[in-house]
């Protein structure tokens, strides 16, 4: 069997690890293309060599654009390179416009594509991920989903019969990478002289908290206000747009930073009181990590690790300052995302449901 993965954003390159070497494991035939979607090589090179991911087989380089033009240029660039591959199926991951652009792209030359992280939703349409997931979902023929809600999601949306239910794989790669990095030093810690529990980690880069001034601003107050230092691992996009806003990121109880690779992070969190983010798979990994999360948004994919108390949603400068100083919910053993082994049901799926 040959599978084709296509990927190009930061969070994919994690979900693919453990798909990658589960691939290995069976003897499958892999073949990684990666849009070029992310090229800062700590948004993209590093997260291939810290977690042990084959140099991708095939770079479209699409870079950043419209989501026009980033959707369309990775669309015109993928017919010859799944004409050349002949797969067998076809893997897109998650909601960005590299899933969507490689879901249409082979759907159109009807190879059977199937979409990791399928079923997650926000309800809200001025998200771009938003769009990405749905039309991805009724594109696939098979959608594999990460939680029982997704799977109820699919169903609601009459794709009962080509969903499964296979867990969430960046939980498979956040435990392994939590025993390697649980007793190592903290870089970040270090870096900034300042103690494990002693700070908040921030990260905030989605369109609709970026690219409205007005918000963005109130975030920023919302994050310099609190009493305690909050390190803002910096997006691109946000240092972009907070620029061209004149918004100053380092003011008060901030402290703006780089993105980390991903072991850092994981460690970075593990040592925070913690974590503040727009970010999907963040709030997941503070939940996995046990790690109390403010998600500044107005709704959640996630919503378990709101109901189990580990996570709040927060707008405005005060609930954002506030939420970072809550205590510590009750501790609960619920795994709603799995038992770190969901990238062996995708490959079992894919094998099994092989045309
Ligand atoms: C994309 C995904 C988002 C995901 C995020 C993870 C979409 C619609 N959004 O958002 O779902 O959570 O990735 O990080 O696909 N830039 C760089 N270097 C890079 C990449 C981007 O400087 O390597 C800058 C450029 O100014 C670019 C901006 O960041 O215009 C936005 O990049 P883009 O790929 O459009 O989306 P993200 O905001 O990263």
């Amino acid at each position: 069997m040959r599978i084709v993965s296509i990927v190009g954003a930061r969070p994919q390159f994690v979900k693919l690890a453990p798909v990658a070497a589960a691939a290995s494991a069976a003897g499958v035939e892999h073949v990684i293309v990666h849009t070029g979607q992310h090229y800062d090589p700590m948004l993209s090179d590093v997260f291939f060599r810290d977690l042990g991911i084959p140099d991708a087989d095939v770079h479209l380089g699409v870079g950043s654009g419209s989501h026009g033009v980033q959707t369309g240029a990775i669309l015109a660039a993928m017919d010859d390179v799944l004409e050349t591959a002949a797969p067998d199926w076809v893997l897109v991951y998650g909601d960005t416009n590299s899933t969507l652009a490689g879901a249409l792209s082979a759907v159109k030359l009807h190879l059977p594509v199937a979409h990791l992280e399928a079923g997650l939703r926000s309800r809200n349409r001025r998200m771009p991920e938003e769009h990405n997931r749905v039309l991805t979902d009724h594109a696939a023929d098979l959608c594999l989903a990460p939680t029982e809600a997704a799977m109820s999601h699919l169903a609601a949306e009459g794709l009962a019969e080509r969903s499964m239910l296979v867990g969430d794989v960046m939980t498979d790669v956040l435990h392994l990478v939590r025993d390697r990095v649980a007793d190592a030093p903290a870089p970040l810690a270090d870096e900034l002289g300042m103690g494990d529990g002693e700070y908040s980690l921030a990260t905030i880069h989605r369109a609709e908290n970026t690219d409205d001034p007005r918000r963005l601003e109130r975030i920023v107050e919302g994050l310099a206000s609190s009493p305690h230092p909050i390190v803002l691992l910096a997006h691109p996009r946000l240092v972009a747009k907070a620029r061209d806003a004149g918004i100053e990121l380092g003011r008060g109880a901030i402290r703006v930073r780089e993105p980390l690779a991903y072991p850092q992070l994981v460690r970075a969190v593990l040592g925070s009181r913690g974590v503040v983010t727009d970010s999907g798979g963040l709030q997941k990994e503070a939940f996995l990590l046990r790690v109390p999360c403010t998600t500044v948004r107005t709704e959640t994919e996630w919503a378990e690790t709101v109901d189990l108390g580990w996570n709040v949603l927060a707008n405005t400068p005060e609930e954002i300052a506030a939420a970072t100083e809550r205590p510590r919910p009750a501790d609960t053993d619920a795994a709603p995302y799995g038992d770190g082994r969901a990238a062996e049901r995708v490959i079992d799926a894919l094998s099994a449901r092989r045309a």
